[in-house]
């Protein structure tokens, strides 16, 4: 079954086709970093805006690059939730056009489903239950994969999601956004151990996290360098920041693990990308001897791949939408797409 997938939830405009939710035939990105890079963030209607001029030629290249034809294309696949709304609205009213006129099924994915699926692409063998660490810049989730469509929740931030963290800490540090790879890029340049953060724990919630106090940590130690004109070590900040990160989401990880009963993990989303993170999660997984999966870098940013591996097994349990598909800036990762009562 061949899916063409739409992913417009946040900065990058991505189409893909995917062939039996496992093999990539395609996968056009279109990034929109330089340009909220000029604003430190991404400016939902610039997002919006950038979807709407580079949709069309970018399903254009993803299908010639699968060496397709729209008659190939047996479904079509949308992200319709959780993002930015206006970015959305273009990818599901886009795909709703495309299903209409193709006259095939729309099949809705959701975006955090879509990167735990990007591991179904990698690792051909890999097959549901397992445990996921889902960590991107709008969600921190610690997700039981019961089976493709079937999952649970074990444990979420409270606050803000460690991708924003990793972009804030890049702007008081100077860099640029989106910040993650930068505060890496700055972190390898020091052994760290100089700057004491806080890993906080959410009371009566052992698998919850909480990132908003190691976010304002970050800010008042630069802050207060400036004001007081003391050199910062910025190098070392951001290596401490990157441990505190990683010790607040390694432990809970392997915690959720042992009580959901799961010998295999899988990591997801941008966040995953980082190495230091990955190599803790390796260490952790090593000693309790849990097979972990992590998703080549490529696969862990935004792509319109993983919404086509998702989508194929959203299809074969019948989550299939109608015209009536709408978009959500959030939804759970538990809710299958229902039409909205009239
Ligand atoms: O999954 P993603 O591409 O988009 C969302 O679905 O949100 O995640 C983007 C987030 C950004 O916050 C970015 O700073 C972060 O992932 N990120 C990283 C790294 N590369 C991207 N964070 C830490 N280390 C990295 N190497």
């Amino acid at each position: 079954m061949k899916i063409l997938s739409f992913e417009t939830s946040c900065d990058e405009t991505a189409v893909a086709v995917t062939e039996d939710g496992r093999r990539v035939l395609s996968d056009a990105v279109a990034s929109q970093v330089p340009v909220h890079a000029l604003y430190g963030g991404v400016v939902p209607e610039i997002a919006s805006r950038a979807h709407t001029e580079a949709i069309v030629a970018l399903t254009e290249q993803a299908l010639s690059d699968a060496h397709c034809t729209r008659a190939d294309i047996d479904a079509v696949a949308v992200t319709y939730a959780p993002g930015l709304i206006g970015a959305l609205l273009v990818g599901v009213s886009f795909a709703k056009s495309m299903a209409l006129a193709l006259g095939v099924p729309l099949i809705p994915v959701h975006h955090i489903r879509g990167h735990i699926a990007a591991n179904y692409l990698a690792f051909p063998e890999l097959e549901p239950p397992f445990l996921s660490l889902a960590v991107s810049g709008g969600n921190t989730l610690l997700v039981d994969v019961r089976d493709y469509t079937d999952m649970q929740i074990l444990g979420s931030t409270r606050d803000d999601a460690a991708g924003e963290c990793f972009d804030k800490a890049a702007r008081v540090l100077g860099l640029p956004y989106p910040g993650g790879k930068p505060v890496e890029e700055l972190a390898k340049q020091s052994p760290g151990g100089v700057y004491k953060l806080p890993s906080a724990r959410v009371d009566g919630a052992p698998l919850d996290m909480s990132f908003s106090g190691l976010k304002t940590a970050v800010v008042n130690i630069a802050h207060h360098a400036e004001q007081t004109g003391e050199t910062l070590d910025r190098a070392a900040l951001a290596r401490d920041f990157i441990a505190a990160v990683s010790e607040t989401l390694v432990p809970r990880t392997m915690e959720a693990a042992k009580l959901a009963g799961r010998r295999v993990l899988c990591a997801a989303g941008g966040v995953a990308a980082n190495t230091f993170i990955r190599r803790d999660l390796q260490e952790a997984c090593n000693r309790a001897g849990i097979r972990l999966y992590l998703p080549p870098l490529k696969l862990c940013g935004d792509n319109g791949a993983m919404i086509g591996a998702q989508a194929y097994y959203e299809y074969q349990a019948g989550h299939v939408a109608d015209m009536r598909l709408n978009a959500y800036a959030t939804r759970e990762i538990t809710s299958d797409w229902l039409p909205e009562t009239p």
